[in-house]
Formats: C-alpha cells, structure tokens, sequence
C-alpha cells in the first residue's frame, strides 16, 4: 500500500534555539508556513523489514542512518511499524544544494506518509487527532518540522499567554489575525548553497550550557507574548523590528556559544544593510530574517511586492550565489496527492 503527501518548508519569525529530552523546546517558536519551497514524498508499505529511499529516481542510501534513526524514534508510538518495509521516493522543489534545509518539510511529508498509512491498517494512536500525530513523529524527525504540519502561522511550545500551546506538537496560531499576514511573501536570497559548517543539532546543544541561555528562553515567550499583539493588530513597524530582532537573537547565541561560531559571510551583512537603508529611503516595509545559515529571508506584504521583487533584481541578487533566489509566500500547508508523479 502506498501514500503520498507534500509538505512545506517553513519559516520562524521567534525561533526555537535550544532543546531538552527528545527534541522537545527549550523556549516557544512561531512560523510561516511555506509555499513553494516543499518535498513531496510517496511511502510504500510491505511486510518485511527495512528501508530505502530515492531523491529525485536516485537511491540515497546515506540517508538511510538518518530515517532509521527517525523511525527508532517513533516506534514507541507506532509499533506496527517494525514489521514493515518502507520504501520512500522523495524530491525536494527546490535543488538539493541550496542551502535551504529540507528537513522540516522532509520530515513532515515522510511523517504524514506514515501516519496516513497507520490510519489505514485501523492502527489507534495516541494523538487525538491525524495532525496533531503526524506534528508530533515531524517533531520527532526535526522540531522545526512540526509546525510544517499546518498553513499559515503555527505555533510550537508551551507558553503562558497562549493557552493550547504545547511542546509535543505545533498547533495553528489560534487568534484572528491582520489580513497583511495572511499572504506575506518571504523571498529566500540563496547566499551560500551546501552544506553549513556547524548543523543545527550542534548549535541546539550548544545552548545546553550558553552563558545567555535564560536570559534567552525568557526573552522568547516575551516576544511570543508581543507579536500577538503585533499579529492581531498589524503593527508592520513593531513585526519588523522584533522579527529582525530575533534573526540577530539567533546568530548572536551562535557567535556567544563556546566553541563560538558565525554562520553568516559577508553577502549576509551586505543584504542587511542594503535592506534597512532601503527600508529607511523608501519607506517601504521591507525586512529581513534568516534561519540557521548565511541565507537571507526577505520578509515583505504582498502589496508591495512589485517594488520589493524589483529591489531584489536590481540590487540584492549581485550577493546571491550564482544570482539564484526563491520567491516564495505564504502557504496553506500539506496536501495529500493521490499520484505522486503529478
Ligand atoms: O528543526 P531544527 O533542529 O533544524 O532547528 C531549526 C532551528 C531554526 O531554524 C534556526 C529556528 C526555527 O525555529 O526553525
């Protein structure tokens, strides 16, 4: 039996940095989903035992360590699972090779694939939904990759001022929100394409013992608690600089962990700069956030786009790799597909 999902990347405007027990969060995050940037991924199910998987028609068998790894993880949960094999064919709409982390949608699709499949054989599962369990093996997969599980603004770990959130599974932001988040565009400036030279497992833990690390947790459910406001309210003046805020958050525990590291070059500061004094010239609300890595996400309402796609193609690309970028949006999260092939 086969089943087949796509998912979404996605993108976090307060960002998860730092983790405890199995994958769970050390402080609470909120993102967009994505659009454009997705896998699609498509399970097949037979007795026996195992695993192999394809990218793009070709076999990967390096990455069998890694979902094996995943599936240990998840078996506690869905037992059924250890008289299965599973073969994966997955591909990535956006190159292997750019820099863009493709576990949070890799794991959501491959997640979704397995929980679909346990619906089919009448497996019962903990969760009390088919989102909510398939949120918690993504969460397993990668803890960004939870809150691919929804479209729209999603929500992972607990927090006081937002009564169902909750560090096992990301939830859809549960309040009404201003209609200029609703299709914000996040076009993703590809600085440097491979592999990054310290992994986000390596960053996580070096929170463990970062000498800022309450400071930090705390300063996170502060600003969860103030982009509600921003969020209902549609304050863009207050969402850019808390979202920027928080990018620089990021890369400045990264610089202040010991052994101390900076994932940003400099094409990364140029693209800053040249966003805010942009921003400060034309009065347009162009920003930026970036995850972990020298890529930069440029953050900006869809009614501007026009102006905000001809800054990127006039001045931006010359600091991206090869001129490549991604302009994507954002999105109403998974689809089930009947035809992988479609
Ligand atoms: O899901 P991971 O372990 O790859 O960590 C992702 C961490 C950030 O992208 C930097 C922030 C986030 O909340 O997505």
């Amino acid at each position: 039996m086969t089943t087949s999902w796509e998912s979404p990347s996605n993108i976090a405007l307060i960002k998860y940095w730092g983790k405890r027990d199995t994958q769970l969060p050390s402080n609470p995050s909120i993102s967009f989903t994505l659009s454009k940037c997705k896998t699609t991924t498509e399970v097949h199910f037979s007795e026996g035992t195992g695993v192999n998987i394809t990218l793009d028609g070709t076999d990967k068998p390096e990455f069998i360590p890694k979902i094996e790894g995943f599936l240990e993880r998840i078996m506690h949960r869905h037992p059924w699972l250890s008289s299965y094999n599973l073969q994966i064919k997955t591909r990535n709409s956006f190159p292997h090779s750019s820099g863009i982390a493709s576990s949070a949608s890799g794991m959501s699709a491959l997640s979704l694939c397995i929980v679909e499949f346990a619906q089919k054989i009448d497996f019962k599962f903990d969760a009390l939904n088919f989102y909510q369990e398939a949120s918690i093996l993504s969460r397993l997969g990668s803890g960004s990759a939870s809150r691919s599980i929804y479209g729209g603004l999603v929500v992972w770990g607990g927090t006081p001022t937002l009564e169902n959130a909750n560090d096992e599974y990301a939830i859809e932001y549960p309040h009404i929100i201003d209609p200029i988040f609703k299709n914000y565009c996040d076009v993703v400036l590809l600085v440097e394409v491979g592999e990054k030279s310290v992994s986000s497992t390596a960053g996580h833990a070096l929170m463990d013992n970062h000498p800022f690390r309450s400071q930090r947790f705390s300063q996170a459910h502060q600003h969860l608690s103030e982009i509600q406001k921003i969020l209902k309210t549609g304050d863009i003046e207050n969402f850019i600089r808390l979202t920027e805020l928080e990018a620089l958050t990021l890369h400045g525990l990264m610089m202040s962990s010991s052994p101390s590291y900076i994932l940003m070059k400099p094409n990364t500061l140029k693209i800053i700069e040249e966003i805010r004094e942009f921003r400060r010239e034309s009065k347009l609300p162009l920003s930026f956030t970036l995850d972990a890595g020298a890529n930069v996400h440029v953050l900006f309402p869809a009614a501007v786009k026009e102006k905000g796609m001809a800054f990127i193609k006039n001045t931006l690309i010359q600091y991206c790799k090869e001129n490549r970028f991604i302009a994507d949006h954002v999105g109403s999260g998974p689809k089930r597909l009947t035809n992988f092939e479609k």
